[in-house]
């Protein structure tokens, strides 16, 4: 197994990267997914761990996809190359053959994290845009969203994707602010969030909220939900799926749907008979969530978050 544990250009630490070689036990000349190819991290230790596997890496941020076409480059022909949402990806695929196995590793990269422009996390003058296809123009960019969804819309936002305990009063505070001035700027967002609290925001509240809108934004759970159920039947038997989620929703998102498909009887209490599949599709890898160790963290604190499941086809 390769002892690589980071992307050959920097540009993102591959999390939890030995849990991912050993659930995913590539294997054969399978042909594998990763829908979240990023810095190519991941990938990259599949086909070391694998030297027949091929792979269809997919990432909808042209920028990642550039780095990671020159990153694998080493790997030629097995890896093979699509931008899409990883939910939209088998669309443009042409599979000839089921999936061997499918890795998510969600959210955004280190990269993307870092890059100025982009907004995706909190840096002072930096537009709030945070597409991670920016040549997307028929999504609503944050600016976009703010200056233009009803209050309560904004309200569940913050409240489901933020996890704000003031969800209401900021969505008010937002389309006050919005009707006098509109939002451009990361500052505009932080300041409407330091009237709310009527205090200095602290780090995390400032990243939950950016967190928040970055998810509204790229329809992020949306693409995980149906994403997941595209891959499950694309997936060859005994093939495994596995997702490493930085949000409480997408774990539970992805826990309960690995739940679901792994019972054998899915009617509703009150029927008398099965009329269901009546028979589970398949069966969770993972009992709890696999966590990075005090080392993993200490390395890289942007994996503090992360949980990986795991699920086999029956
Ligand atoms: C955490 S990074 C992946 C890092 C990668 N595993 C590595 O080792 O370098 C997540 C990547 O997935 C992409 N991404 C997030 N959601 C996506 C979606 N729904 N469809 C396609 N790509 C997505 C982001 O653009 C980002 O590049």
């Amino acid at each position: 197994m390769s002892e690589r544990t980071e992307s050959p250009a920097g540009f993102h630490d591959p999390v939890l990267a030995r849990e991912v070689v050993e659930l995913m036990a590539p294997t054969g000349n399978g042909l594998y997914l990763d829908g979240t190819v990023g810095g190519g991290g991941h990938t990259a230790i599949l086909m070391d761990a694998c030297s027949s596997c091929r792979i269809i890496a997919v990432d909808r941020d042209p920028d990642a996809l550039e780095v990671a076409r020159a990153t694998l480059a080493q790997y030629g022909s097995r890896v093979r190359f699509i931008r899409a949402r990883f939910d939209e990806a088998l669309r443009s695929a042409d599979l000839a053959e089921p999936l061997a196995g499918v890795l998510l590793d969600l959210g955004v990269s280190s990269h993307q994290l870092d890059s100025d422009g982009r907004g995706f996390a909190f840096r002072s003058g930096v537009a709030l845009d945070m597409r991670m296809n920016a040549a997307q123009t028929d999504l609503p960019n944050a600016a976009q969203i703010l200056n233009s969804e009803p209050e309560e819309a904004l309200a569940r936002i913050f409240h489901e994707y933020g996890e704000q305990p003031h969800s209401r009063r900021l969505a008010r505070a937002v389309v006050e602010r919005r009707s006098a001035t509109p939002f451009r700027t990361s500052d505009d967002l932080v300041a409407v969030l330091y009237r709310t609290l009527r205090r200095a925001p602290k780090a995390n509240e400032k990243a939950r909220i950016f967190q928040a809108l970055r998810i509204a934004v790229n329809e992020e759970l949306a693409s995980l939900e149906r994403g997941l159920t595209v891959f499950r039947e694309a997936l060859a038997p005994n093939a495994r799926i596995v997702v490493i989620s930085y949000h409480s929703l997408e774990d539970r998102l992805v826990k309960n749907a690995f739940r679901e498909w792994s019972r054998s009887c899915v009617c509703p209490p009150e029927m008398p008979v099965c009329t269901c599949r009546g028979a589970p599709l398949g069966s969770v890898l993972t009992r709890k969530a696999v966590r990075p160790g005090d080392v993993e963290v200490r390395r890289n604190p942007r994996a503090r978050s992360a949980r990986l499941r795991a699920w086999s086809k029956g």
